[in-house]
């Protein structure tokens, strides 16, 4: 097989409903995908996304909704299912821990790191934060022993867990980290995780007995406990492939997550990986938070998100993408701020793309009954012109490949504006000469048709609506 992309974005806790955090991760790796896919063909990709719906958190809130859990899982995965299709995700793959191929694999991936000897029985003391599904030590947790993401009260408990031998790997880590220096994206992650594997890493549980909690999966060699959260879910990245019969795609070229959780995906999920002795991700790449107006992350909790549905409806799909990408790097906290969308759409949207579309679109039927005329003349002129776009596809794919995907949408725009320019410059209202109108016309409508190609990842509804008003041929 020629080169492959496989990308995913991480599974969503069918505890709560969608919010913009989850949509902001899926339209990342979905304008990701789509260009790859424009580049490598649709069969190289395979885009993944899907649910995460075990743990004690999903018990509590089904318990809080009066539903059987399994009722609950199955009503918020859909939501998450349909908010796929509503913000038209291209993923390939949806996939749900509670299927239950899903369940299997995973037993026998417990089994291969049990029979290494890198899953042992002990005894967990300390205090555990259902918001995280995850054990804090008394250190990590504020005066009232509450949890400073969640500021909820952990509750104190000791019982018989089963760990996994995560500080086995601690060197094997710290190499791997050195040979692929590209593996924890962005750079300027790599000293913080480092810094915190070297202080050391500590065994963690990753079962309960079925007593305490009884939705996960069972372990294979002991059934009176359960495996959820982190060991479950981390391994959908590989089960997803299993079950698709598309094993070809690993190791994934990127997994995309937000940076509250990078450090299960660059510390537990490579480990679990040299246990079970599979090769490990290219990369993962931890973008920034959605913060609301006043700098605090938007959450679910904190009541403070955006309805992201309520932003389609205002101001379109296209429109709203664009802005939550192009303003800020991916990998830095962004903003969402509503005066700056409509600002955006109105300069940018509907000034600058807007106004060059209608432009060029009237001028081709005013002058040339809509028809795109050919090009005659090719002077220096117009030679300067073509060669604003030399090495656009380099410098566009380097910025995507470095996801830096604000960049790669502003170089389209700066174009834009190039073009709108162009026509301020050139006048063509004003040229008398055919020959020379001719050109002028011909080469906005074909940078028109060049920058449509690179516009089509970010926003294709607009680039289809652009197609059809040309009668461009779709690519
Ligand atoms: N289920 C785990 C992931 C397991 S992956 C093997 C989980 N789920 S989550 O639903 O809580 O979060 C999923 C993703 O949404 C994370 O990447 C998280 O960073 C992202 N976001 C949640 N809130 C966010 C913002 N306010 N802003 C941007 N992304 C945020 O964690």
């Amino acid at each position: 097989m020629n080169e492959t992309f496989y990308i995913t974005t991480p599974i969503y806790y069918a505890s709560g409903s969608p919010h913009i955090g989850h949509v902001y991760t899926s339209i990342c790796c979905d304008i990701l995908a789509r260009w790859n896919r424009q580049i490598l063909g649709n069969k190289s990709v395979f885009f993944q996304t899907g649910t995460d719906e075990h743990g004690q958190k999903i018990v509590e809130k089904a318990k809080e909704a009066n539903l059987e859990i399994l009722e609950f899982v199955n009503n918020k995965s859909n939501q998450f299912l349909k908010m796929t299709k509503d913000f038209e995700i291209t993923n390939n793959n949806f996939l749900r821990t509670t299927n239950p191929e899903h369940k299997k694999l995973v037993q026998k991936y417990l089994q291969i790191a049990f029979d290494k000897g890198d899953i042992y029985l002990g005894e967990y003391k300390g205090y555990y934060c259902v918001g995280c599904e995850r054990y804090f030590e008394e250190k990590d947790l504020d005066e009232n022993k509450c949890c400073l993401i969640h500021k909820k009260k952990c509750e104190k408990k000791c019982e018989k867990n089963y760990f996994f031998f995560l500080s086995k790997y601690e060197n094997q880590l710290l190499d791997f980290y050195k040979k692929n220096p590209d593996f924890i994206s962005p750079k300027n992650k790599q000293d913080e995780i480092i810094n915190r594997v070297k202080e050391g890493l500590r065994d963690i549980s990753i079962s309960r007995n079925k007593t305490d909690l009884n939705w996960g999966i069972e372990i294979p060699f002991d059934k009176t406990h359960i495996t959820y959260v982190w060991f479950d879910a981390l391994f959908n990245y590989l089960t997803g492939l299993e079950i698709n019969k598309k094993e070809e795609f690993w190791p994934a070229n990127i997994h995309i997550v937000g940076h509250d959780i990078s450090w299960f995906h660059l510390v537990y999920w490579p480990i679990f990986l040299m246990s079970v002795n599979k090769e490990l991700p290219k990369k993962v790449y931890s973008h920034g938070m959605i913060l609301d107006k006043d700098g605090h992350k938007m959450s679910k909790s904190l009541n403070n998100a955006i309805n992201p549905y309520e932003q389609i409806e205002k101001y379109g799909l296209d429109e709203f993408k664009y802005c939550l990408i192009s303003t800020s790097p991916m990998g830095e906290d962004l903003k969402y701020n509503e005066e700056q969308v409509i600002k955006k759409i109105n300069n940018e949207l509907n000034n600058d793309l807007g106004n060059l579309i209608s432009r060029v679109h009237t001028m081709i039927h005013n002058y040339f009954n809509g028809v795109i005329p050919q090009i005659n003349l090719v002077g220096d002129y117009e030679k300067e012109f073509i060669s604003e776009f030399d090495n656009f596809f380099e410098k566009y794919n380097k910025h995507i490949q470095n996801f830096e995907l604000y960049k790669a949408i502003n170089l389209v725009f700066e174009k834009v504006r190039y073009l709108n320019a162009y026509i301020n410059k050139v006048e063509p209202w004003k040229q008398k000469d055919k020959q020379k109108l001719s050109s002028n016309i011909n080469l906005l409508a074909s940078a028109i048709k060049f920058l449509i190609f690179y516009l089509k990842p970010f926003m294709p509804n607009k680039v289809k609506l652009i197609e059809k008003q040309f009668r461009f041929q779709p690519f």
